[in-house]
């Protein structure tokens, strides 16, 4: 194997301690407590394991809690008010509903009823168009803790060709607009690929960076790299592993062996972007309650 491994836990780790640090000076100075709320929708068993992991983190940096869950045929009137409750609730600072959710229930409606103040996912249009246009706002958090991640490994992406792989308006989109920014860990030339693309490779072959967050485990294999580019990999899949306690084993959507022989970094699967999405909601949820109270963001 030639590339070198991006460590997300590692920066998770770090990041968290920073987090922490932040929460305590602001129940220290201000008497508030950052409170995160997680609404779940069903049983879906991926997104049951996200939101348990979301909660213990929380809790793990002094935040506050609260993780509701609702049964896989709850109504949407009935989600939305759980939404409201929450958006009027003071020891409320963020607030994220796990997507995707039961057939029936529209995400958009859902996604509406939350303030953009408290959008810690960056989900909102609010939010969205202010990360277009680069004002302030609630960045959505894999895509944040992406460029966290080309920060710490070194890579000056400014001026070079960022390949994303997948249109989803929670990962593809919004890393594809914020490489392009200009600023700091941006200033990139970034081609979106998507379903729609014929041959995805004619593309990947020309990226220093490939983004794949596809959703489907052999997206982007080693031929399909420029030899010494950098694989950020986006995906989780549960792929059945007799030989595992939990009969699977999580896989990304990059072949790992053949991506590892060409690329010179390479994010792994699980321990690469995943616990990175994790902190940058912490982070935002520190953010919201930090603004509410108005309190000046010390970083
Ligand atoms: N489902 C998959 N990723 C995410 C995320 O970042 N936020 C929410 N709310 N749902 C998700």
């Amino acid at each position: 194997m030639n590339a070198k491994i991006i460590d997300g836990r590692k920066l998770a780790e770090a990041t968290r301690t920073e987090i922490a640090e932040g929460v305590a000076a602001l129940k220290r100075d201000c008497g508030v407590t950052p409170g995160l709320a997680v609404v779940l929708v069903g049983d879906n068993p991926a997104s049951v394991s996200y939101v348990t992991a979301k909660a213990k983190a929380c809790r793990e940096t002094g935040m506050l809690s609260r993780e509701i869950r609702m049964p896989a045929d709850a109504r949407e009137p009935e989600v939305l008010a759980q939404v409201k409750a929450l958006d009027d609730d003071p020891a409320i600072h963020g607030i994220l509903v796990q997507l995707p959710l039961p057939a029936g229930i529209s995400e958009k409606n859902v996604i509406d009823a939350i303030s953009p103040e408290k959008d810690v996912d960056g989900f909102t249009p609010v939010n969205v168009g202010r990360m277009v246009i680069g004002d302030r706002c609630f960045l959505p958090c894999t895509p944040h803790g992406i460029l966290k991640l080309i920060e710490v490994s070194g890579m000056d992406v400014s001026g070079r060709h960022v390949v994303v792989v997948g249109r989803s308006n929670i990962v593809g989109k919004p890393m594809a607009m914020l490489l392009a920014r200009k600023g700091r860990c941006a200033n990139a030339t970034v081609t979106l690929c998507h379903t729609g693309t014929p041959d995805i490779s004619v593309h990947t072959r020309m990226a220093d960076v490939v983004v794949v967050a596809a959703g489907r485990p052999g997206t982007l294999t080693g031929d399909m790299l420029k030899p010494g580019a950098v694989v950020i990999d986006v995906g989780v899949n549960r792929v059945p592993d007799a030989s595992k306690p939990k009969g699977y084993r999580l896989c990304g959507d990059a072949d790992f062996n053949s991506c590892a022989e060409v690329a010179s970094a390479i994010t792994p699967v699980p321990g690469g972007v995943g616990p990175m999405t994790i902190t940058m909601l912490l982070w935002n949820t520190l953010e919201a309650a930090r603004r509410i109270v108005g309190v000046q963001d010390a970083r």
